[in-house]
């Protein structure tokens, strides 16, 4: 049985509900590490006053010391630090590597038992910590015996949870087979471990790689807890690499160096002239101020800055996830440091990874935010999509529009759109050429085609690929010829690379453009149908793009925006166009419809039939009950969910993949929009 759920999506980052015998949480999350005796800041406080939810403490350091280990025993960890919250508790795995001490120190089964004893929440197996100096033989020898450690564990946890930590150092191969061997067992939460040396030496790109081999093996309906990383600079990216538990020593190791912890990084009080940061604290002294107090004071401040600091970035990164622009929070992140952009980019070499997990249709603008935006998953899936789907590869003529970097297009290009609406549709493919890549007319309201937000500028690497997303899919297409409208200065030299077809004719007025185009009236106006076959398709695949030819069929386009709002059948909706996402809903009968006409597998979820009237009444399906979704379903889609005789249930929205929507037993699977019975 799991603790964990999903309310939200982005990229591998998930915002979510973690379910304790001492409460419910919300992920990201961030516990500060509290000592039972030596932490001035308690962890009431640290829920209170700085808005945590959930502290880890180490039961090696509470079992070393009588006093704390009598009051742990005999009353509970939650009397002996004084928090009725949920608190996690360390092994003592990075003592037993940071003091070299020696094997005997810990026993690996005693010390499951001790924190079983004392009443934690979550704890923590006895793993190895690879020094990051030794090589890969002994990593693999750590890692084995991390394995082994973890098998015998999760046997005695009983009704503890249990946390089985990832092992194998910078080498992702013994980060899989680590990750592995744990998804099979019964773990409740999954710690990367080994990564403070590499945090601390800068080496991001290390953890980037670490985390994703190990991510991909490990059950998605269990946390993953980036051990030891409490650098605010890190979160956002860790986090959109699918991290869900941070923990923070360093708000008061940095404090007692004197150092400041910032979302961009670190700052040493000394260095300081003026406070940059606007916490309590720092809004209330002056940097000359700060530097005369004395050191334990002065430590204070420092531990309650980094705590105000950490923990607001924290809810900054649940923010973005819900808005779904955690991938632009994570690139302002990583200007911060070279050590940071060069693991982002790591990150962005597996694109696969990315697109599989994050949701689709999203509601919300990209922002560029430099040469990365235009490989973001939310824009290499469109490619795919578009080239595997668009379905018109017939022609006599391509128009090609370059986007000035005017929203929405259809305004800016306006004079030659109602033109070319004139004329016949099959005559014709109309192709603006944008910031991403090629986008056709009919699928320009379709995100992130519309919901780009570029410079006028497009730097030159953006511009490469542009021009291979332009030639890929002109080359998917066959055509006579090609009209160029040369109307934006970094677009232009792009037609240049058709010059030798001997096809092209390059327009430098709209009216030049019209010109050349041949006048065929469209009296049926058949573009509409066009574009609501292209987009039917994009969405649902080829097979239910043959509604578009359904008796009594006809589309209600707006008057203000020219946009396809509503498809009816006779008088009634079957499907509504979002403007925001550019993609449909369907009603109960569009379900019906879309099933009638093929519907791909993809879409289809299945329910047990126990539940079949909740969800027929309007009630969200959840994952518990689901018993069939398609492996390559991505979040976000517009599915039917059927029962087990394929009646149709209601149709809405999968907030997780198909794999998810398997293995979590909490939470909601589909967002019913419209059912059987409402
Ligand atoms: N704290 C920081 N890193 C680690 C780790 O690798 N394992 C454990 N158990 N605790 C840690
Ligand atoms: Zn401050």
């Amino acid at each position: 049985m799991t603790h964990f759920e999903i309310r939200a999506k982005d990229g591998l980052a998930r915002l979510g509900r973690f379910t304790t015998k001492h409460g419910t949480v919300k992920t990201p999350l961030l516990m500060p590490v509290v000592h039972p005796g030596k932490s001035v800041i308690k962890a009431p406080e640290l829920v209170s006053h700085y808005g945590f939810q959930m502290v880890i403490t180490n039961s090696y350091i509470i079992r070393s010391h009588e006093r704390f280990r009598n009051i742990a025993v005999e009353k509970g960890v939650h009397e002996l630090l004084n928090f009725s919250g949920p608190i996690m508790t360390d092994s003592g795995t990075f003592q037993m590597y940071f003091h070299s001490l020696p094997d005997e120190e810990i026993d690996p089964l005693e010390i499951v038992e001790f924190q079983k004893s004392i009443g934690t929440d979550i704890g923590t197996i006895l793993d190895v910590f690879s020094d990051p100096k030794v090589g890969k033989t002994k990593v693999e020898q750590d890692m084995k015996i991390s394995l082994e450690r973890a098998k015998l564990s999760v046997d005695m946890k009983e009704d503890m949870m249990l946390a089985g930590t990832v092992q194998g150092g910078s080498y992702p191969d013994l980060r899989e087979i680590s990750a592995k061997g744990l998804a099979s067992l019964d773990f409740d939460v999954h710690p990367i471990g080994g990564v403070v040396p590499f945090m601390e030496q800068y080496r991001y790109a290390d953890i980037v790689r670490a985390t994703l081999a190990a991510k991909k093996h490990l059950p998605p309906d269990r946390p993953v807890h980036l051990f030891g990383c409490g650098h605010p600079m890190f979160f956002a990216q860790a986090a959109l690499l699918g991290c869900d538990f941070f923990d923070s020593a360093s708000y008061a190791k940095f404090a007692e160096g004197g150092r400041m912890l910032h979302p961009t990084g670190t700052i040493h009080l000394n260095q300081l002239n003026e406070l940059p940061c606007d916490c309590p604290v720092c809004s209330n002294t002056t940097a000359p101020e700060f530097k005369t107090l004395d050191k334990t004071e002065r430590d204070l401040q420092l531990m309650k800055h980094n705590l105000y600091v950490t923990s607001a970035e924290m809810r900054r990164v649940r923010q973005a996830i819900s808005e779904g622009k955690l991938f632009e929070l994570a690139a302002t992140r990583a200007r911060s440091h070279p050590a940071l952009l060069e693991a982002f980019r790591v990150m962005m070499e597996y694109s696969q990874i990315m697109i599989d997990s994050d949701p689709i249709g999203k509601t919300s603008s990209i922002f560029y935010t430099g040469s990365e935006t235009v490989m973001r998953s939310e824009v290499v899936s469109f490619y795919q999509r578009l080239y595997e789907l668009y379905p018109y590869r017939n022609t006599n003529t391509i128009i090609l529009v370059p986007d000035n970097a005017n929203r929405p297009y259809s305004e800016s290009a306006s004079i030659i759109i109602d033109e070319v609406r004139r004329r016949k549709p099959d005559d014709l493919i109309l192709l603006f050429v944008t910031p991403i890549g090629i986008v056709p007319w009919e699928l320009e309201h379709v995100h992130p085609a519309q919901q780009g937000v570029f410079p006028e500028t497009i730097d030159s690497s953006s511009l490469e690929i542009v021009q291979q997303r332009l030639h890929k899919f002109l080359d998917s297409i066959s055509f006579e010829n090609l009209l160029w409208f040369r109307r934006n200065a970094a677009t232009n030299a792009l037609s240049d690379s058709f010059k030798d077809s001997g096809k092209i004719v390059i327009a430098e007025t709209a009216s030049d453009l019209i010109g050349a185009i041949d006048d065929k009236p469209d009296e049926k106006q058949d573009w509409i149908k066009r574009k609501l076959r292209a987009v039917l398709t994009y969405q649902w695949g080829p097979e239910v793009a043959s509604m578009v030819n359904l008796e009594g069929l006809s589309i209600d386009i707006s008057r203000s925006t020219g946009k396809i709002r509503h498809v009816r059948l006779g008088s009634e909706i079957i499907l509504t166009l979002v403007p925001t996402t550019g993609l449909f809903t369907a009603t109960y009968e569009g379900g019906l419809q879309l099933l009638k006409h093929g519907l791909d597998p993809k879409y289809i979820v299945r329910l047990d039939d126990e539940v079949r009237e909740y969800v027929a009444d309007g009630k969200s399906a959840l994952a518990k009950f689901i018993t069939h979704a398609h492996p390559n379903l991505r979040a976000g889609e517009e599915v039917v969910v059927v029962d087990s005789s394929n009646t149709l249930l209601g149709v809405g929205k999968a907030l997780l993949n198909g794999h998810e929507m398997i293995a979590f037993q909490r939470g909601v699977a589909v967002n019913i929009r419209h059912s059987k019975k409402s």
